[in-house]
């Protein structure tokens, strides 16, 4: 068997270099090309033939181990040269453990949970033969209506560079001389760049922003996940500012090459390169490839454009064989990274079968994660549930296993979802009566059946659990209308007519308008997408076993007609007041938000005062709060640092947050918390991105949530 010998780090250069030397234009070719396998329909006797060939240098979504080492064995046997593959996958949020969306994961605003699931992950898909997962994905998300909210860490880019980078952590670990451990994954940040600020909210439209907007609120997660050592970045589908984001070589080039100095290997979206021709910039494949090349693109992802364009425009001297050299040394570059060419086969049936043993603990980690991505809304005295309350479950995703899994499962199965209705069977409460047909007479109906009528009246409380189907968000699944269904909304108004004391439970993928529910709700907790431990945790949270700590990371619109709405904005020359007729507002509602950025309560109410600023040095300061728990039951509480401009190069947003804590209280303790700012954490980009701190007169603000008290602001003056 042709095992080529090679070891990473300082002789990883000499030996990439070496094989490149003998590949041939047809091999190099195929290292570039991704085949998607549905592409070719899952017909393997397809997917041989291409590695015989020498046609393909990386598989997407082969997902079983038996599988991979089949082709790895063609690749490492059957080939002249006995390059090994690459096999990636979108390891989103789980592999086998399916762990909350990582919109609900940011919620917890806890960064080591959040690499704890990526580091799980990693080891469920590379023990199924997997090496690249294309994720983190840090598009910063201000519009709900877009479907892919739910694969964001929220509307924050702070938050979004927090814990982008916590999942390359966890991901790819920390290499040892160069190399992944067997159990790690090549990490991928993506959708490089802006793709959420797509228009009007609709999944692949056009982007067009200023490049002071693009630096400062898109740019910096792929700044820091590049800092973070991440090995591959995505291009995204999107039109950027007239050119597709994919061949744009001011993006690609100019930006992530040169100003953000990546080196690492760039992939593009699938099949973007071929539709770099329907967004009306490249003029036919030929065009389309000798322009990407010209960006450095480095692997086409499932357009087959490379493979079958690339031999002629080289032959033609169109392209120079040297930039195609440069995209196969970063494939095969990463393929040392992961020892491929010492051990093509990282993982087996039986380490596979070790690893499927570890799932309960895993699950264990799920429910944690998703306990703590639980945001309580609101909450009239219902929660937590008592004792000797006689509760009612019930509602559309009372038990709807299916609703619960969304697009980026990868092997998790809808049928390992612990719903709300299994969680509440598990307890065997004589005090809890699951309603499960309660919701479809309704809808059959509209009406209930008198036996039901006569349990809801003489219950305590009723769990009424709504939202919308996984599958309604996440790619391609953007909408206009964000409310709650009308049939949905009619039951827990019809529900209330017999016993007001509904508890809502929503699961959603993104913030919704729940303005109509909220009359009909005393209590309301956003629950999410939670994953395969979604009831437990939701159930662990009603009965108060954990006191919800969850705080929002994307502001919750009134109504869709204020989207894009986020808590960062700027203040405009005339800033929002409902009294004055001339300034920046609407006539018929509020500019005010649902529920704004940062929210969330508690079982115990938390106090935040007594704040003091001392000055350390020039441009350097502590600043200190108390912190206190004032109720009779321990909690968490996030206790969030914002900053605010006076004035400066450019005009800054209202507030823009730059730290955080997140503490553990016991029944009545205080707490003192310090945070070390500096010049640093003033700075921003200027169009060019380049790095800048103004100075002059700041706000230091301290809150639990981005609404803060007059007493937690302080001025400070920073100096040049
Ligand atoms: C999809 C997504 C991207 C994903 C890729 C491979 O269209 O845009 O996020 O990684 O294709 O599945």
């Amino acid at each position: 068997m042709k095992v080529l010998k090679a070891t990473s780090g300082i002789f990883e250069d000499s030996f990439i270099k070496s094989l490149l030397s003998k590949m041939t234009i047809e091999e190099k070719i195929g290292q570039v090309n991704q085949v998607g396998t549905s592409i070719y329909g899952g017909k393997e006797e397809h997917y041989e033939k291409l590695v015989r060939n020498g046609s393909v240098g990386s598989f997407l979504s082969i997902k079983e181990i038996e599988k991979a080492n089949k082709l790895q064995k063609v690749a490492v046997e059957e080939t002249r040269l006995g390059i090994p593959l690459l096999f990636a996958e979108d390891v989103v949020h789980g592999f086998l453990t399916t762990f909350p969306i990582p919109l609900a994961e940011s919620c917890t605003w806890n960064s080591e949970l959040i690499r704890k699931t990526a580091e799980i992950a990693a080891e469920e898909a590379a023990a199924a033969g997997i090496h690249w997962t294309f994720a983190p994905m840090v598009d910063v998300s201000r519009d709900a209506r877009w479907g892919r909210v739910a694969e964001s860490f929220g509307e924050d880019t702070f938050l979004t560079e927090e814990f982008g980078a916590a999942k390359v952590t966890g991901f790819q670990g920390n290499l040892c001389n160069g190399q992944l451990d067997r159990n790690r994954l090549i990490a991928c940040g993506k959708h490089f760049a802006a793709y959420s600020e797509a228009e009007a909210g609709r999944d692949y439209n056009t982007v067009d922003l200023s490049s002071y907007k693009l630096a400062n609120v898109y740019l910096p997660p792929f700044k820091r996940l590049i800092d973070e050592g991440v090995l591959t970045i995505m291009s995204s589908f999107s039109l950027l500012n007239g050119i597709p984001a994919t061949t744009n070589k001011k993006l690609l080039i100019d930006i992530l090459r040169e100003k953000l100095s990546f080196s690492g290997l760039l992939i593009s979206d699938w099949n973007a390169l071929q539709e770099t021709i329907t967004h009306g910039f490249s003029k036919d494949y030929e065009d389309a490839v000798k322009k990407a090349i010209d960006c450095q693109l480095d692997v086409d992802m499932s357009s087959l454009l490379y493979l079958n364009t690339l031999k002629e425009l080289i032959h033609r001297q169109v392209i120079n064989e040297s930039s195609l050299d440069k995209a196969v040394y970063r494939l095969l570059s990463l393929k040392v990274k992961l020892g491929l060419f010492e051990n093509p086969y990282r993982s087996s049936p039986e380490h596979y079968a070790t690893i499927i043993n570890k799932s309960k603990e895993y699950r264990e980690t799920a429910r944690q994660v998703a306990e703590e991505s639980i945001v309580l809304l609101k909450n009239e005295e219902l929660l937590p549930l008592k004792n000797t309350d006689k509760v009612g479950f019930t509602g559309k995703y009372l038990n709807d296993h299916n609703s619960m899994l969304d697009t980026w499962a990868c092997k998790g199965s809808a049928q390992e979802i612990i719903t709300v209705a299994q969680a509440v069977s598990e307890k065997k409460n004589k005090q809890y009566f699951i309603l499960e047909d309660a919701y479809n007479d309704f809808k059959k109906d509209r009406s209930f059946k008198k036996e039901t009528i006569n349990l809801i009246s003489k219950l305590d409380k009723i769990v009424v659990v709504l939202g919308e189907k996984a599958t309604d968000s996440g790619e391609a699944k953007s909408k206009a209308i964000l409310g709650i269904e009308q049939d949905q909304l009619e039951f827990t108004k019809a529900i209330s007519t017999v016993n007001p004391n509904i508890i809502v439970a929503l699961m959603n993928g993104r913030p919704m308008i729940v303005s109509t529910l909220l009359p009909y709700a005393k209590s309301l907790v956003e629950t999410w997408h939670l994953g395969c431990e979604a009831g437990s945790a939701i159930l662990n949270i009603l009965e108060g076993k954990i006191n919800p700590s969850g705080k929002l990371t994307m502001t919750f619109p009134r109504h869709e007609g204020q989207l894009p709405i986020y808590y960062n904005h700027h203040h405009t020359g005339r800033p929002y007041q409902l009294e004055k007729f001339n300034t920046t507002r609407y006539i018929d509602i509020s500019n005010e938000p649902e529920f704004q950025f940062g929210f969330g309560l508690s079982y115990t109410n938390f106090s935040i005062d007594n704040m003091q600023v001392s000055k350390l040095k020039k441009n350097s300061w502590q600043v200190s709060i108390d912190v206190a728990n004032l109720g009779d039951r321990d909690g968490q509480e996030v206790v969030q640092l914002y900053i605010g401009a006076k004035f400066g190069t450019y005009a800054r947003p209202v507030k823009e947050l730059r730290d955080y804590r997140k503490i553990k209280l016991v029944a009545k303790e205080k707490k003192t918390l310090c945070f070390q700012i500096d010049r640093d954490t003033f700075a921003y980009y200027d169009e060019l991105f380049n790095k800048l701190v103004d100075a002059g007169e700041y706000l230091i603000m301290i809150g639990n949530s981005s609404q803060i008290e007059q007493k937690n602001m302080t001025r400070i003056e920073v100096e040049e």
